[in-house]
């Protein structure tokens, strides 16, 4: 069986990779693919998210990371998927993936959408929370994978033109 995950991915947090490690232990292959959010504006280009993620799950055989403009039903059709992974924190995120869980059940309905809790230690963690404490320079080593976290504060102190 194949699955999905999609995200922004902006960039990959120790939370996204916690749920890759645990969907690539349920599905035969894991599609981790890169999608623009228009209602987001990013720091890192597609091709820079897909580097450091493909960096970041070397280690984990039957994941592929993949990035798509279309819709991301297309995508899980085309790669053979039949299911999209999702990760949930809190009652906050549940709104906004509930209504894309449904419309993506409306495009497509022998998909299905699958929801995993985040491990507690990462309940806190999201991208821009990463993206905010950085630019303040402050520690994000536990936070990040290793690729991350230098490309991070590279692309931060070019941002600002300094070394941070
Ligand atoms: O990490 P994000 O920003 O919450 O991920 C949102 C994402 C990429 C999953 C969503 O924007 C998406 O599915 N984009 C692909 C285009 C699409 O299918 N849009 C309709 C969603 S119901």
């Amino acid at each position: 069986m194949k699955a999905v995950y999609p995200g922004s991915f902006d960039p990959l947090t120790n939370g996204h990779l916690d749920i890759i490690r645990r969907a690539a232990k349920i599905f035969d292959r894991l599609f981790v693919v890169v999608f623009d959010n228009p209602s987001k504006t990013c720091l890192f280009s597609v091709e820079e998210r897909v580097a450091m993620i493909r960096e970041s799950v070397a280690d984990i055989p039957n994941v592929t990371v993949d990035s798509s403009t279309g819709l991301l039903v297309d995508y899980a059709k085309k790669c053979g998927a039949c299911a999209i992974v999702k990760g949930l924190r809190a009652v906050s995120d549940f709104d906004y993936e509930f209504k894309m869980a449904l419309m993506n059940k409306k495009l497509a309905p022998e998909l299905e959408t699958l929801f995993m809790m985040t491990s507690l230690k990462y309940l806190y963690l999201s991208s821009s929370l990463v993206k905010e404490v950085a630019s303040y320079g402050g520690c994000i080593k536990d936070l990040v994978p290793p690729a991350v976290e230098e490309r991070l504060f590279q692309k931060i102190g070019n941002k600002l033109g300094k070394d941070i």
